[in-house]
């Protein structure tokens, strides 16, 4: 077994009666692109800045490579942050911001040179250095930020909501850019955001946070596929949650009376005690919409109340027998627009056995 190039080791953090980094035990492995996910005010920030060194856990310890960094002074970390704000000094040139931490380390002028020109190489700004920021684009000024916070070879790179500042297109098209970076230089990357696509688009793991604790860790579709609770899965993606009683358990095959709906829903590759309280979490891309009755066991009919073109899928709402209304995507995959459903018109939702997974607080 190697040694994590991060551990958290059941760190705390208080500010007064703020609790904002709740008893975190978290390993990160060398070279992986780890993901903090959470809504704002979970503490994400406030993690990366107790790696970093920036702030003092309140209890426990943190680990860089195996040896106990809690004590050690932020200058003195094998690891770099870049923050919420890129932090540019304005009245530099590109080249003297990405330069200036190898400047402070007072190395020999012709290896910063080198050094930088290979940093704009990698973030695709070569010939820019001459400018200043102010005259750069909101995606430029990023990788700027990028480049200084690569120059010094960190070990562990700690990105804070860096795309945030960018529109949607060059959000997306940044996400390609920090992925083969982070393949190309090979170090560990921690990126905290609040946007779960972004999240399941670039990292290899996610760690989900709520008011200070991470919650779940699992790869994207782990966390997208097998949320371990309510919380999880109404966070990632949409999702469809069934109230329900477990009524009958046959090996990992149960069966969850959904009283509301007036149905039973069989559930596989499920573990529950009969009796049970718990919820059936379905995303909406799991349900199938007919209009002729399926012979799928999960089924329940409906009355569609909403259908919104999204252009590669439709999302349509349908309301059952009780009121609930139920979600779910049907890909497009006609253009012939009489395939598709109208308001007000009766249909069935359907979906087989392994489509959904219990959660159960
Ligand atoms: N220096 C501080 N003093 C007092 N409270 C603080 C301090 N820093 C953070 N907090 C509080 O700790 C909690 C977590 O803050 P943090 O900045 O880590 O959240 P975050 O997850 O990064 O949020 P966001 O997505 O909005 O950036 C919040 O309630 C915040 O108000
Ligand atoms: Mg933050």
């Amino acid at each position: 077994m190697t040694e994590p190039v991060v551990h958290f080791d059941r760190v705390t953090k208080r500010f007064g009666d703020v609790v904002a980094v709740d008893d975190v035990d978290l390993e990160i492995e060398e070279g992986e692109f780890f993901a903090l996910l959470g809504g704002s005010g979970c503490g994400k920030t406030t993690l990366l800045r107790l790696l970093a060194g920036f702030e003092r856990p309140t209890s426990g310890r943190v680990l860089i490579g195996g040896e106990d960094v809690t004590d050690v002074p932020a200058h003195r970390r094998p690891v770099n942050m870049m923050f919420q704000s890129y932090a540019l000094f304005p009245h530099m040139s590109v080249e003297k911001n990405v330069a200036f931490g190898l400047k402070q380390d007072g190395l020999p002028k012709a290896e910063i040179a080198t050094r930088v020109e290979e940093a704009l190489r990698l973030v695709e700004l070569t010939g820019l250095g001459g400018r200043r920021p102010d005259q750069l684009s909101g995606g430029q000024r990023q990788r700027v930020a990028l480049a200084r916070a690569l120059i010094k070879r960190p070990r562990v790179l700690l990105l804070d909501e860096p795309l945030a500042a960018l529109d949607k297109r060059l959000r997306e098209q940044t996400q390609f850019e920090l992925m083969r970076i982070q393949d190309e230089v090979g170090i560990t990357f921690i990126v905290v955001t609040h946007d779960q696509e972004e999240a399941m688009s670039l990292a290899t793991r996610i760690g989900v946070m709520r008011a200070g604790r991470i919650v779940q860790t699992g790869t994207p579709r782990e966390i997208y596929e097998t949320p371990q609770n309510r919380f999880v899965a109404d966070f990632i993606g949409s999702v469809n949650l069934l109230d329900g009683r477990v009524v009958a358990v046959d090996g990992t095959r149960v069966t969850l009376a959904v009283d509301r709906l007036g149905i039973n829903v069989i559930v596989d590759e499920a573990s529950a005690e009969v009796d049970t309280v718990c919820a059936l979490a379905l995303r909406p891309e799991k349900i199938v919409v007919s209009i002729d009755e399926p012979t799928a066991p999960n089924r329940v009919e409906g009355i569609v109340k909403e259908i919104g073109y999204l252009g590669a899928s439709c999302i349509v709402r349908v309301r059952t027998g009780s009121g609930d209304v139920l979600q779910a995507v049907q890909p497009n995959r006609q253009r012939d627009l009489s395939l598709a459903f109208e308001w007000d018109q009766r249909v069935w939702l359907s979906w087989s056995e392994a489509s959904g997974v219990l959660v159960f607080e």
